[in-house]
């Protein structure tokens, strides 16, 4: 069906942009900044963590290109009692931060659930969400949106979970969701951090991403490409915002779809969404991520490959040295390293295609023994990270899944 097959990349943001579109009219006035919303002070501790109950630590992380990542740490369980299982480290996926995996009640978010079975919890923010900053760059500067999801990989999980390695003393275990298993993927296949984790959960993994089936992602990421050197002149992309309302718009008009019906095809796929929360989901995201991030996935969707960004060919030759830009290499990460795959039938972004390829070619070899499947037949991307059910359908076996290792 037609419909089912436009939730992808944009989903989230074109839903979001749909939602608030009949909520009221939008301000695409550019000033807007996601800062604007909640001040920093308040903290996700103060204002999401501490009301319900539990105790929290704020943390601050600076990676090695100088921005200063926000972590929260949710040290005990709602009953005050101190965790006696090992640390969990959580990354967020793309246009988000870690507010997501507090955001239900707490018997439905990732977080709560986590510090509640006993595990030591750590959230992370991305470089650019609200909660981060940089020693000495702001949004303003064009270098503070210099990067894309490599950086994310290569300098901020190291950065993040060197960082609690050193105040736990313990490997951890890692959620990632979306762009976030990307994240390590990429960390782990050049052996990065493999000797602090102890094993991984990815949601919505994403790798290749070559066999996506939404037209609505396939024609973004030929336009991103088509107009690289404008949207690059933008550098941060706010969906919310002018541009990248623009953006969306001009994607449903080539398609023909009416955007403003697109949550009637999003709450379909999307099982288990509490709807009578999605002003409250909106109070907190989408958050901006760079022009180049999105780009480098329109470069991965093209060309089906898990590649370092594409600058051309001249730059790629002065950069890498030769004419295309260098794979990352899956088949390097341990064939007996602890893997959990959660995925969903109706994801259009961590499209099953493109997670049973990764399956048969670079995990080909992984031993079944430390390979485990969760396929949600009714769950599209936002599921994982948003469903009033995920406790039971996702979180308890990865937890199973923990508690074994
Ligand atoms: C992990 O390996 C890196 C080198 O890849 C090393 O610098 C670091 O000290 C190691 N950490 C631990 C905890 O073994
Ligand atoms: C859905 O959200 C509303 C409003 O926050 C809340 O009162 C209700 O308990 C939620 N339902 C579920 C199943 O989580």
């Amino acid at each position: 069906m037609a419909s089912s097959r436009v939730v992808g990349l944009f989903s989230i943001v074109l839903i979001c942009i749909t939602i608030a579109q009949g909520r009221k009219a939008l301000n695409t006035n550019n000033e807007f900044s996601a800062s604007s919303l909640v001040n920093n002070d308040d903290g996700i501790c103060k204002s999401m963590v501490e009301t319900q109950g539990y105790t929290c630590e704020e943390h601050k992380v600076t990676t090695s290109d100088g921005f200063i990542l926000s972590i929260q740490r949710l040290p005990t369980r709602r009953s005050g009692e101190k965790a006696n299982k090992p640390t969990v480290l959580i990354q967020h996926g793309l246009f988000q931060d870690a507010v997501v995996w507090l955001w239900n009640s707490p018997d439905e978010s990732l977080a709560f659930i986590l510090a509640d079975n006993g595990f030591d919890v750590w959230i992370v923010n991305d470089r650019a969400s609200r909660y981060s900053s940089h020693t000495s760059l702001t949004p303003n500067d064009q270098a503070y949106w210099e990067w894309s999801w490599e950086e994310l990989a290569n300098n901020d999980l190291p950065a993040t979970v060197q960082y609690v390695y050193d105040h736990t003393g313990q490997k951890m275990h890692f959620v990632g969701d979306s762009q976030g298993s990307l994240m390590a993927f990429v960390a782990f296949s050049q052996g990065n951090l493999l000797n602090m984790t102890r094993s991984a959960a990815m949601l919505s993994p994403i790798a290749h991403m070559g066999r996506i089936n939404s037209d609505a992602t396939r024609l973004a990421a030929k336009l991103f490409l088509a107009n690289y050197a404008y949207w690059l002149g933008i550098r941060q992309f706010l969906p919310n915002a002018a541009e990248g309302l623009m953006f969306l718009k001009h994607i449903c008009d080539i398609l023909g779809l009416d955007c403003v019906n697109l949550l009637t095809p999003f709450t379909g796929p999307n099982c288990c969404i509490n709807s009578s929360r999605i002003d409250y989901y909106l109070e907190h995201e989408p958050q901006p991520t760079s022009t180049k991030n999105l780009i480098h996935y329109s470069q991965m969707i093209r060309t089906d490959t898990i590649a370092r960004y594409d600058y051309g060919l001249l730059e790629n030759l002065r950069r890498y040295g030769r004419v295309h830009p260098p794979n990352y290499e899956l088949f390097a990460i341990p064939k007996d390293f602890h893997l959990f795959l959660g995925m969903g039938r109706l994801d259009m972004l961590a499209d099953v295609e493109d997670v049973k390829f990764l399956l048969s070619y670079e995990f080909k070899n992984h031993d079944p023994n430390n390979l485990v499947q969760v396929l949600k037949e009714n769950y599209a991307h936002a599921d994982f990270i948003m469903s009033v059910t995920a406790k039971q359908d996702v979180y308890d076996p990865m937890i199973d899944f923990f508690n074994k290792q």
